[in-house]
């Protein structure tokens, strides 16, 4: 096997770190011939260590092929050491009652310190998904904390609203999720997100024409855009199991490619496609070839789609101006 590939998990303690570390030391995101060190980064508290701990000598005890090492550490320089990949989970959840607006004093200062420690020790062609709420944000922190490196090192997760609307679709339309493609998400990981079905094709022909429109304004949106909230109330907690899930199928489409005929949901640093301002991270369709993403271009977008798609930029744009107020 050739060098391990360093992969750092920040917010490793927590839940979706958890289900994130056993998948990636199992071969599930660079494959069975590609060994991983993981670096696992929490917060320096005694009931954290412990459990980062734990979660290392579980590790162990699996004997994984592909697992070369596993780092537990506190400290971001470490963590971040000639880094291939990162996913930047580590952040306060959204607990019941909180809407994830209120979550951004709280994590943008995390966002600021990370993409420092980023930018001055992680590989330059480093890829960095960010997990941790509100992840448009988050990532657009990060992204102006690490100058030498470039916005294209960046990308936010929006797959997981990807994967949720192709789920719900598919059962709509009596098919397997694999059969739905070109499925997109514009805008924001909030409940503003646009998820938008009109170029969505089901064994070649358009979903629309299967599916019944009032379903789809009706049901299917709402439903999407609140199912993190759905889950949260079912489970008490805030998904995890999917969002490991949704993470993996990210950066294993960002390295190896999208497949042909398709394209996936990333957030990515705006460059003026569809009308949506320069220079914010935002939802788009994507193709990604060679380990590196572009923007699908040339979708038809009807006024009322472009009414919210420039809605959901507008609360991008606010929560960005205020994160950049409150780091002064
Ligand atoms: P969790 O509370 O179980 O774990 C978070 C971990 O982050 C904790 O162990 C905590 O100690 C750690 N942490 C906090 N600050 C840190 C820092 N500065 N450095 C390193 N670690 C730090 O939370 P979770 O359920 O794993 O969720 C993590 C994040 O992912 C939350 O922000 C959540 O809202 C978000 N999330 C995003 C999506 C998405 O689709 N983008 C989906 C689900 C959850
Ligand atoms: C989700 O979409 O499940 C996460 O962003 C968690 C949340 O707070 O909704």
């Amino acid at each position: 096997m050739s060098k391990p590939l360093v992969v750092t998990i920040t917010g490793a303690a927590g839940q979706i770190g958890y289900a994130l570390a056993f998948r990636i030391a199992a071969g599930e995101l660079f494959g069975k011939n590609r060994s991983v060190e993981l670096r696992l980064l929490d917060l320096d508290m005694e009931a954290i260590v412990k459990r980062l701990t734990g979660l290392q000598y579980e590790l162990d005890d699996c004997a994984f092929d592909t697992l070369a090492k596993t780092v537990i550490t506190t400290d971001t320089d470490e963590a971040f050491k000639d880094s291939d990949a990162v996913f930047l989970v580590g952040s306060r959840p959204r607990t019941q009652g909180m809407e994830r607006r209120d979550l951004l004093g709280a994590n943008i200062a995390i966002f600021k310190t990370q993409g420092k420690a980023i930018n001055d020790n992680a590989k330059r062609d480093v890829k960095v998904l960010v997990v941790g709420n509100p992840v448009n944000t988050n990532c657009y922190i990060a992204i102006q904390n690490a100058p030498d490196l470039t916005k294209e090192n960046f990308t936010a997760m929006l797959r997981l609203d990807h994967n949720r609307a192709i789920g719900l679709l598919s059962h709509k339309a009596g098919c397997h999720p694999r059969d739905i493609k070109k499925m997109t998400i514009w805008g924001n990981h909030s409940k503003s997100q646009v998820p938008d079905i009109s170029n969505c094709e089901f064994h070649g022909k358009k979903v629309s024409g299967v599916v019944d429109g009032d379903w789809v304004s009706n049901e299917f949106i709402p439903r999407v855009k609140a199912r993190g909230q759905e889950i949260l109330e079912l489970r008490g907690a805030s998904s995890a199991g999917s969002a490991a899930n949704a993470a993996i199928c990210h950066m294993k489409n960002w390295y190896f490619g999208t497949p042909e005929g398709d394209w996936v949901t990333m957030g990515v640093m705006s460059d003026g496609s569809y009308g949506i301002p320069e220079g914010y991270v935002y939802g788009f369709p994507v193709v990604c070839r060679d380990g590196k993403y572009e923007i699908v271009q040339g979708l038809d977008i009807d006024d009322g789609l472009r009414t919210e798609m420039m809605r959901s930029f507008e609360e991008i744009k606010e929560e960005a101006d205020t994160a950049k107020e409150l780091l002064g």
